[in-house]
């Protein structure tokens, strides 16, 4: 191992991961208040100025993926259907080579009518968050009585070929902990791969609690009430979401379990947000400014040394559990998950 970072090539690490996984944030602002994410009044917004523009960001996806590996590009948000400039950027983004595949993870509402004009420009397939399939419970989770929609995105994007579509599921204790099985039946019936995820420490409000997170054994409990789940034999690879065959196959279900099963040792991620910052981790305490050199005029090559300097110093893992352990004082909505 060598003991400064590589001055060409892929974005590696001092502990021998490469990051080959870009995961760009597209705006901090939502349509939703998740609880688990922020409060009813929403949060300070990053400043316009601070946004990178719809050009500058496919610039530095193009320094990603023409000068540094990267092969997977993931746009997220916020909400990312609230960009305007959005499709464009899909566009942008499909015409670089070589051509990363792209997908999004979304909160569903709008992609419904959006979903046809993604797909055209070049979106591979879309992750849709939804906790429950309850509409009071919707409401009050998120805040806005908008399941509706989101059930009509999920049909949408799935209609317009943006598949393996996704669902991304978080539960919480006493508020829809009691519907992994019906969250299942309902992805299956539809075609639909859902993932139950931990709860991480990220929302903006601090009320993460170790002790009342729903884990992974829990869900996999309480699934098994009424589904056989067998391990999936396809290879893991780098992805956080662990799989299991549901009933014999081929329908999978999976968990992300940051907390209690972490998969540091295999991350293959780099985040940029919407300002313009590198983020290494999810959980990184500091960030790489990229924002400022582009505009003070960096080629591209210095914006890859950049990247790369970054990327040498991410931590080997979110040490949740370390006694030690600080919450970024980024909100997970200004991360982008
Ligand atoms: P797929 O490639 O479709 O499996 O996507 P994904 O699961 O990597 O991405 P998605 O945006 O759907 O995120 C699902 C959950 O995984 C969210 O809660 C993310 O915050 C979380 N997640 C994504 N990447 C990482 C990561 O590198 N570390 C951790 N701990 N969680 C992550
Ligand atoms: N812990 C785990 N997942 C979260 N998400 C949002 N906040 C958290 C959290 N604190 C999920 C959303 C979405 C994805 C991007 O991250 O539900 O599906
Ligand atoms: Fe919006 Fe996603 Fe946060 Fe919910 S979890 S408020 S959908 S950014």
């Amino acid at each position: 191992m060598t003991a400064a970072p590589p001055t060409d090539g892929v974005l590696a690490d001092r502990y021998g991961r490469v990051a080959r996984d870009l995961r760009v944030s597209l705006t901090d602002k939502c349509n939703l208040r998740c609880t688990y994410c922020m409060p009813a009044e929403g949060l300070a917004w990053l400043p316009g100025p601070q946004l990178l523009g719809d050009d500058e960001i496919v610039r530095l996806v193009g320094v990603a993926v023409r000068l540094l590996g990267v092969t997977e590009v993931r746009f997220t948000g916020g909400e990312p259907l609230i960009r305007p400039g959005l499709v464009g950027i899909v566009a942008a983004v499909a015409a670089l080579e070589p051509r990363p595949r792209i997908s999004l993870t979304t909160n569903g509402i709008g992609l419904d009518r959006l979903a046809p004009a993604l797909r055209a420009a070049g979106l591979d397939r879309v992750n849709v968050s939804l906790d429950t399939l309850d509409p009071q419970r919707f409401a009050r989770l998120t805040r806005r009585p908008r399941l509706a929609d989101v059930l009509g995105g999920l049909a949408g994007a799935a209609a317009a070929g943006l598949t393996p579509v996704k669902i991304n599921s978080v539960l919480m204790r006493g508020v829809n902990d009691d519907e992994a099985p019906g969250l299942l039946r309902f992805a299956l019936a539809h075609g639909y791969e859902l993932r139950f995820i931990e709860q991480m420490p990220l929302d903006a409000q601090h009320g993460w609690d170790r002790r009342t997170m729903v884990t992974a054994d829990e869900i996999l409990a309480s699934l098994r009430g009424e589904f056989d789940l067998t391990p999936d034999p396809a290879e893991r690879g780098a992805a956080p979401a662990e799989t299991w065959l549901v009933d014999g196959g081929p329908a999978r279900v999976g968990v992300i379990a940051s907390v209690t099963r972490p998969f540091c040792g295999d991350c293959d991620r780099t985040r940029l947000t919407a300002d313009g910052q590198i983020r290494t981790c999810l959980f990184a305490t500091e960030e790489s400014d990229l924002r400022g050199a582009l505009r003070a005029g960096a080629d591209d090559d210095e914006l890859a040394r950049r990247w790369r300097v970054a990327t040498w110093e991410k931590r080997a893992g979110h040490g949740i559990d370390d006694p030690a352990f600080l919450q970024p004082t980024r909100p997970m909505s200004a991360i982008g998950g």
